[in-house]
């Protein structure tokens, strides 16, 4: 690849704020594609950037090393010549300035802005959420504060059944706590599945141990120190020493905001993770675009997205074409089942099941207009690579072949008319 130098206010680095998936991906992406300039990535958290998957699954397990989430040794940014700074929070962008404010008052220059900020855990604002023992889960000090807390006979109510909220009631089970999951809506994971998977996924926990209450809203949660209990409006107390609050996620998009970036549930950027202020790019959770799929406007959660917006990002500006963009995926591991997402889910699609679920391992196939639009496959990947393909292409599909698990996915297209 053609070595790029920066040409322009050169002596200013590329500066990326926030170091999860997508900011270390841009520094690293950079790198790959011939960028000699300076990098310097910003973190607000005091420690070597980590990897979010293992915090709700691996790391909560008894034995697991606290270290075993670190994204990159340290000596990788040495050696690619990356700068980071930890510990130290981006408070403003001066667009006009090409400057930011930095936490600790300083001021640094950039020659491109990456906005990588990512996504909070939405906070539960019932009277008593701030009560100690009831807690969140999205940063490395949250999963080891939690990791703490899941000792056996430890009484648990998880407040959200979806990814995070089923992960934590898995591993809180299987280290001999009480759990109790309180949903709001009348099935687990309601917003990424469909009804056949999330009853699946329900007699999986119940089978373990674990306890639904659906339809549940919380009014608060009750202690004198502590928390105590988590009440519901039905006037039902929930006896609980640990309290999480898996209720989703906002992006962290204030900072792009109060600098006049337009943001809409996420920063507004498009296909080259451009946003709409020159120079300034964001990527990953927090930056909303449209689907070269279907055209819809999205806000994705996944890795596979914080990886494609960050080559995006890279390859625009180094002057090169970003890599094709893959299908987003998603997945999940409860009581070591494994769910395997490829493609967005809509509420609407026709679902077909491939598979008896009572067998433990099927998939489902979404279709859109008679078109493959998702595949959620549960314990076997089979379909989930030939799935991506077809997504891609918007294959049409004849749901009777498809409803057979014997048949291929791929033989179950039309004919091209
Ligand atoms: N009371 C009970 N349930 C609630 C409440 C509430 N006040 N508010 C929301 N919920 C439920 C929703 O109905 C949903 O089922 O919480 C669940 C939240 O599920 P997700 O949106 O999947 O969010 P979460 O599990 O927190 O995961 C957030 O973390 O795993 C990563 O990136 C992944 O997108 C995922 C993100």
């Amino acid at each position: 690849m053609p070595s790029q130098q920066p040409t322009e206010n050169h002596l200013n680095p590329i500066i990326i704020v926030g170091a999860g998936h997508s900011g270390v991906a841009v520094a690293a992406g950079l790198r790959t594609r011939g960028w000699d300039g300076d990098i310097l990535l910003l973190e607000a958290e005091k420690e070597t950037p980590y990897e979010r998957p293992p915090l709700s699954k691996e790391l909560l397990k008894a034995g697991a090393p606290d270290e075993s989430t670190v994204l990159r040794k340290e000596k990788f940014y040495q050696d690619k010549r990356i700068g980071r700074r930890a510990g130290l929070a981006v408070d403003a962008i001066d667009p006009a300035g090409r400057t930011v404010q930095l936490s600790d008052g300083s001021r640094l220059g950039y020659h491109r802005l990456v906005i990588a900020t990512g996504s909070r855990a939405r906070s539960l604002t019932v009277p008593g959420a701030r009560l100690p023992g009831v807690q969140a889960l999205r940063t490395r000090d949250d999963a080891l504060e939690l990791k703490l807390a899941l000792v056996p006979g430890a009484r648990v109510a998880i407040i959200g059944a979806g990814y995070i909220g089923l992960e934590v009631a898995a591993a809180a089970s299987a280290k001999g706590c009480g759990v109790t999951v309180l949903e709001f809506q009348d099935r687990v994971m309601s917003r990424v599945t469909s009804e056949p998977v999330s009853r699946f996924f329900e007699q999986l926990h119940e089978q373990n141990g674990v306890r639904f209450v659906f339809g549940a809203a919380v009014t608060a949660i009750e202690g004198v120190d502590r928390a105590e209990r988590v009440v519901t409006a039905d006037g039902t107390s929930y006896p609980a020493d640990v309290v999480l609050a898996g209720i989703g996620v906002v992006p962290n998009q204030e900072l792009a905001a109060d600098a006049g970036l337009l943001c809409q549930d996420g920063i507004l950027v498009d296909g080259h993770g451009r946003t709409s202020v020159p120079d300034i790019y964001a990527t990953g959770d927090v930056t909303r675009f449209t689907s070269t799929i279907d055209g819809t406007s999205q806000r994705l959660e996944c890795i596979q997205n914080a990886m494609a917006q960050a080559d995006q990002v890279a390859a625009d500006i180094t002057g090169q074409d970003a890599a094709e963009t893959e299908i987003p995926w998603f997945w999940t591991v409860q009581h070591g089942v494994r769910l395997q997402t490829a493609g967005v889910r809509r509420a609407d699609d026709e679902v077909i099941v491939r598979g008896a679920p009572a067998d433990g391992k099927f998939s489902v196939v979404y279709l859109r207009d008679g078109c493959l639009a998702a595949v959620d496959t549960i314990a076997g990947l089979a379909d989930f690579r030939p799935a991506k393909k077809l997504i891609a292409q918007k294959a049409r599909i004849d749901p009777l072949l498809a409803a057979d698990p014997g048949t291929p996915l791929t033989a179950a297209v039309f004919a091209a008319a």
